[in-house]
């Protein structure tokens, strides 16, 4: 996406949208609905220098301005000023491109951005992708984000993340907009170091795990990083998207490893979930109690989902203000 004409297009909550770049390098996005009948403007992605409906051929430049409307004969009154493409709000961070259908929300940065980037500092540019994966789920997205936000579950569900953190090493830091995972890696003297993924960690590597409210996380290891994505596809599935960064000199045997490891933990997440999801409707389950010591985190994302139901004009107030800080 870094050259004049580059575009992708995805969809935001059922709206379909085009990101493009312009030729003056700005990164623009719009619907991808063509203002004549509601033909599709960009399919997939690629490198374009204007975008073309597939219906009838209009055409509009990387702007959105309406250039050409081929063949439209005997139409009376038409003016082609009033038919440009509609603009969206975009941002970025790091890599990724974020896509907002509220004109008046508050920029990214204030949400987490500049918070999250001072107090964790990920450098996107000593990483590089190597695999992206897709998992379709069969669950609500939020039992998705509840299993994410905590590590208590790690012990008996996650034989193999297990041997390299404990519980007694794990903290959860709460912020407005966001929450942190850490727990530092267990010595190399604890277990087989055979079964060790991290056979010789150094002092202070740590695991990580951010969740960027509201689908945005990222697995931090020590030499990699995985953002995943989730995206609702209705009440009970969701598309999770998942994209492996490791660093520049980092043998293929060594990622091939990793995402191993992390495609296992993923596969036992996501059969926890399955569960849950079934088990939430049992007429025999109403409601349960966390642990405040590792469950801050549900708790966490619980609370923000529950004050934007209801407040749907929640405004981040100056930058993110610290909550609470694990012990
Ligand atoms: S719908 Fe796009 S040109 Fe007709
Ligand atoms: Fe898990």
């Amino acid at each position: 996406m870094q050259q004049p004409g580059n575009f992708v297009t995805s969809d935001v909550a059922g709206e379909p949208i085009v990101v493009l770049r312009d030729k003056d390098h700005t990164l623009r996005a719009f619907y991808n609905v063509c203002p004549h009948r509601a033909g599709r403007l960009a399919r997939d992605k690629g490198s374009r220098m204007s975008l073309q409906c597939v219906y009838h051929g209009w055409t509009f430049d990387l702007n959105g301005k309406l250039m050409q409307t081929p063949y439209f004969i005997d139409v009376e009154n038409f003016d082609p000023d009033k038919f440009n493409l509609i603009p969206l709000r975009v941002d970025t961070w790091g890599p990724y491109a974020f896509v907002n259908l509220d004109e008046d929300a508050a920029p990214l940065a204030a949400w987490w951005g500049d918070d999250f980037d001072r107090i964790r500092g990920i450098r996107w540019d000593e990483w590089r992708l190597v695999d992206e994966r897709e998992y379709i789920i069969n669950v609500n997205w939020k039992v998705y984000m509840d299993n994410y936000a905590e590590g208590y579950h790690v012990a008996t569900a996650h034989p193999g993340l297990a041997r390299e953190m404990s519980l007694e090493n794990l903290y959860v830091d709460t912020y407005r907009f966001y929450s942190t995972q850490r727990a530092i890696i267990k010595p190399p003297f604890i277990g087989n170091p055979n079964n060790r993924r991290y056979r010789n960690p150094r002092e202070g590597d740590q695991i990580c795990y951010h969740i960027l409210w509201p689908n945005f996380m990222i697995d931090d290891y020590p030499d990699n990083l995985s953002t995943n994505i989730v995206k609702p596809l209705g009440p009970d599935k969701l598309l999770l998207k998942f994209d492996w960064w490791f660093p520049h000199d980092m043998s293929q045997s060594d990622m091939d490893s990793m995402i191993e490891f992390a495609d296992q933990v993923q596969y036992e997440d996501i059969a926890i979930c399955d569960e849950v999801q079934v088990n939430l409707q049992s007429r025999s389950y109403q409601r349960g109690r966390f642990s405040g010591r590792y469950e801050n985190g549900v708790h966490h994302f619980q609370a923000l989902v529950h004050r934007f139901v209801n407040s749907p004009n929640v405004v981040p107030e100056g930058y993110p203000v610290r909550v609470a800080e694990g012990r």
